[in-house]
């Protein structure tokens, strides 16, 4: 069980975690922090849970939650950054994640774009994120990570698969969570500043599981095919159509073909 005055006592920033919201089953924290947040719970406040019921993945599909994962939500109050720059900063918060598992870990671990972290194929992390906008102001922004740690492969969806799995050993979480909020706040304060992702882009580019490789992008109204070039300092992926010419893609569903 997650212990509130534990996971505070280790961390060492300054807005992550002064409040914190510790559960052992829960339908799905995305639901408890929207509460909080629309009751004014200050920025950095974190809602953790050992299981969630009913947790909530990016396009309403169902997040299996066991115990052994890392299954929290933050809320963030990023004044002064506008609706359009909220994609970004989860690039941002994707990739923060992908560089501390890497360093924890030792795995090699990619980022789908825009933010599902996936080993050897297989998706072992999510990012769902979801705002909080009056007009294109943002009013607050609930970043939802869910990290299969040290979950049996067995117990999560097919195509999935743990840290735990792929490394042979189990994982210290509360380690793993310590270095990772304070990564992402670290990150966020940086983004607070330069609302863009330059600083970080060389990585971005060389972790992402998309650039350098055929794929198809499901957009709202069309799919194309083409080749992922690159992503760009707002965030955005740039696909190479097959005749030469480049999309901008802001939002989509990509697969590798
Ligand atoms: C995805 O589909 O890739 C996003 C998954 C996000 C799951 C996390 S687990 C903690 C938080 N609570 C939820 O119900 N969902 C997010």
């Amino acid at each position: 069980m997650w212990q509130a005055k534990e996971i505070k006592q280790s961390l060492k920033g300054n807005i992550f975690g002064k409040q914190i919201h510790t559960f052992d089953e829960v339908g799905s924290t995305q639901d408890i922090a929207h509460t909080l947040a629309s009751f004014g719970s200050p920025e950095g406040t974190l809602i953790i849970a050992e299981t969630q019921t009913a947790g909530i993945g990016t396009s309403g599909k169902n997040w299996v939650s066991p115990p052994g994962g890392l299954w929290f939500s933050l809320i963030l109050t990023p004044t002064l950054i506008n609706i359009s720059q909220a994609s970004g900063l989860t690039i941002l918060i994707g990739h923060s994640l992908a560089r501390v598992i890497r360093k924890e870990t030792n795995l090699p671990v990619l980022v789908k774009w825009p933010n599902d972290l996936y080993l050897n194929n297989k998706k072992v992390a999510g990012i769902l994120s979801e705002s909080s906008s009056v007009e294109v102001a943002v009013k607050y922004i609930i970043v939802g990570i869910g990290i299969n740690v040290n979950v049996d492969s067995a117990s999560l969806p097919f195509g999935a698969t743990s840290l735990k799995s792929e490394s042979g050993k189990e994982i210290q979480r509360m380690e793993l969570l310590v270095k990772i909020l304070e990564a992402i706040e670290k990150d966020y304060l940086t983004f607070k500043v330069t609302h863009n992702l330059q600083l970080f882009l060389k990585e971005i580019n060389e972790w992402s599981l998309v650039v350098g490789q055929k794929v198809k992008v499901r957009l709202p109204d069309k799919s194309i095919i083409g080749y992922g070039q690159s992503i760009d300092e707002q965030g955005h992926l740039i696909v190479e159509l097959e005749d030469g010419k480049t999309e901008i893609i802001i939002a989509g569903t990509v697969s590798l073909i």
